[in-house]
């Protein structure tokens, strides 16, 4: 079976209401370092930190934010805590996917009886700002989704976060909200983890690849995209599928040692824009061939953007039955070659670019190739 489409999800029947994504949390090595990067090259604000200066001794944390788009860059202050153990482990990666939600004891223990992994109890957090509660369970890998739940806040972020202001001028690039969240998990456990989305957070599966619509000539993936009830929150899960060469999942699943987050796609309304400036900051983006751009329009038709633009800047477009969307890729944003991030402009379209999936790994497999790990 080739790609297939669902039907919309239904709100009605929502069995573990999200009202969006709350925050993204990674682990990293040097946490000061790279909250500078993604101020400097993504633009971000920096807005809220906890350390020692707050008073938190184990570990520092930056709270970065653009649009909607809000992350957390957590480092360990002594080898012996659990963030530097993960980031020996997996390097600098996402440990949590944060889900807004409306009663956190409520969706932590439904989620439990239908089998999730509990990872923390629920438990409230508050200062003089007022009060969150937070729970969390476990997913492919080491990440984990917290839930929480923050009627009763009107702090920052979170309790025992101070608010905190750049050092430096910023210019944002045009990020809006997380469009979506992809997972590599391994050969043979896609399938369960799409279960265990549909089974235990009420997601629906929206589209199915499998390796006949993601393969080059030498290496092929399987994906599955899950979606919650009101459709915000949406995660395709990647199994590697059997190719010549070894394929980028597998690259990931050796570098990341395991499952986890792949990469992250954040909207913007002007590409353009956004993608001019983060290479004018510095951000590297997979390259793709110009001979991508000699036949683009007779497959996807008119389009508002110049060509030439898209050539320029190397963006990638695709249509579907409701529209069209572009895209870029970036390379991977740490030494390991494990995380990175799409931006994304729809313009109308759903759906997650399948007709630049052979561009697009035919780039990442040059990347592999200079590596050595194709
Ligand atoms: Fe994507």
């Amino acid at each position: 079976m080739q790609t297939a489409v669902q039907t919309n999800p239904t709100t009605n029947t929502d069995t573990f209401p999200i009202k969006g994504t709350d925050y993204i949390e990674f682990y990293v090595g040097n946490a000061k370092q790279a909250a500078i990067y993604y101020q400097a090259t993504f633009g971000f604000q920096w807005t809220a930190y906890r350390g020692p200066e707050t008073g938190h001794k184990e570990t520092v944390s930056y709270v970065l934010e653009q649009g909607k788009v809000r992350f957390v860059l957590t480092s360990a202050l002594h080898p012996e805590h659990e963030v530097a153990r993960h980031v020996a482990e997996h390097g600098d990666g996402v440990r949590v996917l944060a889900l807004w939600v409306d009663d956190v004891s409520h969706s932590f223990s439904s989620a439990v009886d239908r089998g999730a992994k509990a990872a923390l109890e629920p438990h409230i957090l508050s200062d003089r700002d007022g009060e969150v509660k937070m729970a969390a369970i476990h997913t492919y890998g080491e990440t984990i989704h917290m839930l929480v739940e923050r009627k009763a806040y009107q702090g920052v972020f979170l309790p025992g976060y101070e608010a905190r202001k750049n050092d430096f001028p910023i210019k944002p690039v045009g990020l809006k909200y997380v469009d979506h969240c992809v997972g590599n998990v391994e050969l043979g456990d896609m399938n369960r983890w799409v279960k265990f989305y549909q089974d235990v957070l009420g997601f629906k599966l929206l589209i199915t690849f499998d390796d006949k619509d993601i393969a080059t000539e030498y290496t092929a993936l399987m994906s599955k995209v899950v979606s919650n009830g009101n459709g915000y929150i949406k995660f395709p899960i990647n199994e590697p599928a059997k190719g010549l060469k070894k394929s980028q999942i597998e690259e990931y699943l050796d570098f990341y040692r395991g499952a986890g987050v792949q990469h992250i796609a954040l909207a913007t309304d002007d590409i353009l824009f956004t993608v001019d400036t983060l290479r004018n900051h510095g951000v590297d983006f997979l390259y793709v061939p110009d001979n991508y751009y000699e036949d683009v329009l007779d497959r996807v038709g008119k389009i508002d953007e110049h060509i030439d633009d898209l050539k320029r800047l190397n963006i990638l477009v695709d249509r579907d039955e409701d529209g069209y969307l572009l895209q870029i890729f970036t390379k991977p944003v740490q030494d390991r070659p494990t995380v990175f991030y799409e931006i994304i402009q729809r313009k109308g379209a759903k759906s997650f670019g399948k007709g630049n999936f052979k561009a697009l790994f035919e780039a990442i497999e040059r990347e592999q190739e200079v590596r050595g790990t194709l």
